[in-house]
């Protein structure tokens, strides 16, 4: 939590600032339904809640944040990995109702994710979102709960393969060789 806060204070302002200025990366062609204003307001709600730390591109500093870019795609591989995103308390307890959070959960997947997001991937509806985030899963369980999703997905997605040590100094990761 320590290394959460002080990623927030070091990198919020500075992100928040320098985002709105920046154009957003291109996006796929398999976007899911939704007008450019919903994209929009989508990329603002990660940019204010979650770029501080991600990055403003989904690439922040992989040893302590997961990367998004190029590879959170990969979790749609299986339900579980779909529900995880989700589950996550950083996502579930965002503070946004359930159908902008599903639009900016739909821009982490199918714009930062990349080629990484499977073809027949649907997008998350609020319906979904407001299920799966009334049931976050508790931080200690994280990263047992990790390694089971990433092995189901790895699984499932066999060019996912290099994701399950996508950062070798990630101390999660590290915690999992241990
Ligand atoms: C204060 C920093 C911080 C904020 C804000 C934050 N995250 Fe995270 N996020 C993390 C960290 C650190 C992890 C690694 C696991 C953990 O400790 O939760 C993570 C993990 C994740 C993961 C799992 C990635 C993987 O490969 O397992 C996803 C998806 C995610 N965050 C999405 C989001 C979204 C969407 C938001 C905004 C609604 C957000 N996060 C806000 C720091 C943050």
């Amino acid at each position: 939590m320590r290394i959460r806060t002080r990623l927030h204070a070091l990198l919020g302002v500075g992100m928040v600032a320098g985002v709105l200025v920046t154009p957003a990366p291109g996006v796929r062609a398999a976007t899911p339904p939704g007008e450019a204003t919903h994209r929009a307001s989508a990329r603002t709600s990660y940019l204010l809640g979650c770029g501080g730390c991600h990055g403003e591109h989904g690439h922040s500093s992989p040893a302590i944040v997961p990367d998004l870019t190029g590879q959170i795609g990969y979790f749609l591989c299986t339900p579980e990995g779909r529900a995880y995103l989700v589950r996550l308390p950083n996502v579930a307890f965002a503070h946004l109702p359930s159908d902008q959070l599903a639009a900016l959960v739909n821009y982490m997947v199918f714009t930062l994710g990349g080629s990484s997001t499977p073809k027949d991937a649907r997008p998350y509806d609020a319906a979904e979102v407001d299920r799966l985030r009334h049931e976050p899963f508790r931080m200690t369980d994280f990263i047992a709960y990790r390694q089971k999703i990433v092995a189901g997905v790895v699984h499932a997605c066999p060019q996912a393969a290099h994701f399950s040590s996508f950062a070798p100094d990630n101390p999660y990761v590290m915690a999992l060789k241990h």
